[in-house]
């Protein structure tokens, strides 16, 4: 039966006002001058329809000096946070990008979105669902363009793993296993916001583990997830002797860590298929193993990268039957010309411009955020959960 409620999320990104006036460059802000705001600046700056107009950060000259870096002249950046930035109508802003951290991610999002203006908000959507919902009813009553900052899709051998499973290849899709992982990868190079709790909320779940989930949801038409069983540690990132943290001579990041290193849940999804899933950021093995897809009449293997950042490894291999023999048939790596940070800027601009529906909408990415919500929700229970996702 057609679930109601995701009817009206699947429809209304098609409404998207189309109000920029496309002989005009795009007028863009940058929230969040941190790590991630390097590579949006950057595609912006390759773009030949925007013009960077202002800049915030929490912490006092972060946004100056990060304009200084990328030697644009002319941004305004005196705003204390992105309310004071949101509400400056001098800048007759057009879109803003979102790189702050998790926590930061809803709060900002929707302040963007009730002041009418287009988001390109970064990975994960959320920290929690009740926050992505809560996202979704602002751009919904914005009519703007929200899309979430996930370019692995973009890439063509991502977008082949679709291919594939809509040609009818591998036959009825009953069984996934995804995930990834590192064997020492938490990510503290430029502090603790990925680690502490208040400003990242989850760990490897959301930061690397929300790409596993939309390589393979994505591909097979993001089904609805039903429920969720899910387990979740921190060994490593609480230790003060780990590996990361002696190198850097930062002990201190152990009691700081709150956040998870290993997740791993069992998740039912629509269509009686199962999602068996692992995520690390530290682990005493290489790989948690390959993505592999099974279907009644193929199954596909999508080989892992040992440091695990949304990408396929290697040349996928479909194991099928032909003419009554086992074969495998492999699939070679497509190169790409193109960066998937300039893609995915490009896209979120066209989108803008002509009023097109967000290349990575919320009404997608709004399960991917129920299964990490369900995982952590479960994690903490010691039960499977109940994936219920509230009217938007
Ligand atoms: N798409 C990708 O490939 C990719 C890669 C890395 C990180 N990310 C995502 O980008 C986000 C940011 O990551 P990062 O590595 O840049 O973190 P970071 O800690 O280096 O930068 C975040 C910045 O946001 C600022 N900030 C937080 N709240 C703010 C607010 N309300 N107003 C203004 N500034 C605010 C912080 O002060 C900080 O400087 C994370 O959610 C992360 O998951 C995406």
């Amino acid at each position: 039966m057609a679930d109601k409620s995701m009817e009206g999320l699947n429809t209304f990104t098609a409404e998207v006002e189309k109000k920029v006036d496309s002989g005009r460059k795009l007028r863009v802000a940058i929230i969040g001058c941190g790590w991630i705001a390097d590579s949006h600046i950057r595609s912006y700056l390759a773009q030949p329809d925007v013009e960077i107009v202002a800049g915030a950060d929490l912490i006092p000259g972060k946004a100056a000096k990060f304009f200084e870096k990328h030697g644009v002249e002319g941004v305004k950046t005196d705003y204390a946070n992105d309310e004071e930035l949101i509400a400056d109508k001098s800048l007759e802003l057009d879109a803003v990008s979102v790189c702050t951290y998790n926590r930061q991610h809803a709060p900002v999002a929707i302040h963007a979105l009730n002041a009418g203006l287009n988001v390109l908000l970064e990975k994960p959507f959320t920290v929690t669902l009740d926050e992505a919902v809560e996202v979704m009813r602002a751009e919904k009553k914005s009519g703007k363009v929200l899309s979430i900052g996930f370019q692995p899709r973009l890439d063509a051998n991502m977008k082949m793993i679709g291919k594939i499973v809509r040609s009818g290849e591998l036959g009825k899709i009953y069984y996934i296993q995804t995930g990834g992982g590192r064997r020492r990868g938490i990510p503290t190079p430029f502090g603790t916001t990925f680690i502490e709790d208040k400003t990242a909320g989850l760990g490897a779940l959301a930061d690397i583990g929300c790409y596993s989930l939309d390589m393979v949801l994505n591909a097979i038409g993001y089904p609805k997830p039903l429920t969720v069983s899910g387990y979740k540690s921190a060994y490593f990132g609480t230790d003060p002797n780990y590996c990361g943290y002696r190198a850097d001579k930062r002990a201190e990041y152990a009691s700081k860590f709150g956040v998870d290193d290993f997740a791993a849940a069992f998740i039912r999804l629509e269509g009686d298929i199962i999602l068996d899933f692992r995520i690390s950021w530290a682990m005493n093995m290489d790989t948690p193993g390959d993505t592999i897809i099974l279907g009644t009449k193929g199954g596909l293997r999508i080989p892992s990268t040992e440091c695990w950042n949304g990408s396929v490894g290697g040349p996928m291999k479909i194991y099928h039957e032909v003419a009554g023999s086992q074969v495998e048939t492999e699939i070679p790596i497509i190169k790409m010309k193109e960066g998937l940070f300039d893609l995915k800027i490009r896209s979120f601009l066209d989108a803008v411009k002509n009023g097109t529906p967000a290349p990575v909408p919320s009404s997608q990415i709004i399960y991917n955020q129920a299964i990490l919500d369900g995982i952590a929700r479960s994690a903490e229970l010691g039960r499977e959960v109940e994936i219920k996702i509230p009217e938007i």
